[in-house]
């Protein structure tokens, strides 16, 4: 019977040093301890033994249960403290990792200097107007008092999509639409691309922005241009920008004039930014000439206005200190991200 025992035990101990799981240990459990288990089996022989040795075999069969049941819950003890091991080690988190960063995209710098402008004229009471980029040549040019013998009317300057058809040139396409649909007053802004057939350089490209600004109502004075622009001009470049109004001519205003600011990296002195000049053009602008106000269906008699187009890449340049206006259409992140906010 001893020797039984301590076979059991021997047994019992070799396999407990190979279990890898809970499950595992706990078929063992059941079939050693279990009520048809193998220890269990060995106190219901005890009753074929001689009465003198029970007490005696008894206690070492109590001594194996007490040790063995030691065991078993020594053995799941460990078993519970190495999963717990395991499941830290899977969720740990290092703190001394660099972080992951979110890469946000910025707005690139004609867009942001558009923003500002937007800004500036809705502060001014203007609505943003959008037009198409195809355009006919009754709105790009005809209606816009364009003669039809106008050298900007040349294939070499615009391009054609058909014969009626055309990338517009200029926003002032958007004037005319806008005066169709809306009656004095009107205040509006149309930003936008504009397109011509230009040699592409360090100032030129085929593809650039104008923000065309339009106001018509009773009693438009140049002074009201004069004011508006002036501001605008302040706000963009500092108050201490000086604005130079150069008569000049547009078939759709008169009179017409050109807008020059001080050149914001000499202050006027002349550099070269500005070519020797001290002075920047940032936009074209005039009184809308009467036979556009005509077309539209609004009596010149009555309503008078004033028109300008700014040129936004222009603008963009000259305020981020831009070399070169092809950088702008280039995509390259290295110059963008300069930009970002
Ligand atoms: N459309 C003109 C240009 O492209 C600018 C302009 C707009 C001039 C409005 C006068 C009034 O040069």
């Amino acid at each position: 019977m001893k020797e039984k025992l301590e076979q059991l035990r021997a047994e019992v101990l070799e396999r407990l040093e190979g279990i890898k799981d809970k499950k595992e240990l706990d078929e063992l459990k059941i079939k050693i301890m279990g009520k048809k288990g193998q220890l269990t089996e060995i106190l219901r022989g005890m009753g074929s033994l001689p009465a003198e040795e029970r007490p005696k075999v008894g206690q070492l069969v109590n001594q194996l249960r007490q040790e063995l049941e030691e065991r078993f819950e020594k053995a799941e003890a460990v078993m519970e403290e190495n999963l717990k091991k395991a499941r830290f080690a899977l969720e740990t988190v290092d703190v001394t990792m660099p972080g992951k960063k979110k890469r946000v995209g910025g707005l690139h710098p004609l867009n942001s200097v558009l923003e500002s402008i937007i800004d500036i004229f809705v502060s001014m009471g203007f609505d943003v107007v959008d037009g198409p980029e195809v355009e006919t040549d009754y709105y790009n040019f005809e209606a816009l008092n364009v003669p039809s013998d106008h050298p900007a009317r040349d294939t070499q300057d615009t391009f054609y999509l058909t014969e009626k058809f055309l990338l517009r040139t200029q926003t002032s396409a958007a004037q005319i639409r806008t005066m169709e649909k809306r009656k004095p007053p009107i205040r509006i802004i149309s930003p936008g691309r504009v397109y011509r057939a230009d040699e592409v350089d360090a100032t030129h490209s085929p593809v650039f922005h104008q923000v065309e600004g339009l106001v018509v109502d009773k009693g438009i004075t140049m002074c009201d241009l004069k004011g508006v622009l002036e501001q605008f001009a302040h706000e963009i470049y500092g108050p201490e920008t000086k604005v130079r109004f150069r008569p000049s001519f547009f078939p759709f205003t008169e009179p017409s004039v050109e807008v020059d600011v001080t050149c914001g990296e000499c202050g006027g002195k002349g550099c070269r930014v500005c070519k020797g000049a001290g002075w920047i053009e940032i936009l074209g602008a005039g009184m809308v000439h009467p036979n556009v106000l005509s077309v539209c269906g609004i009596d010149p008699e009555i309503y008078t206005g004033f028109a300008f187009g700014i040129g936004l890449d222009r603008l963009t340049t000259t305020r981020h200190k831009i070399s070169d206006i092809r950088l702008l259409f280039e995509n390259d992140l290295r110059f963008l991200e300069q930009f970002s906010r």
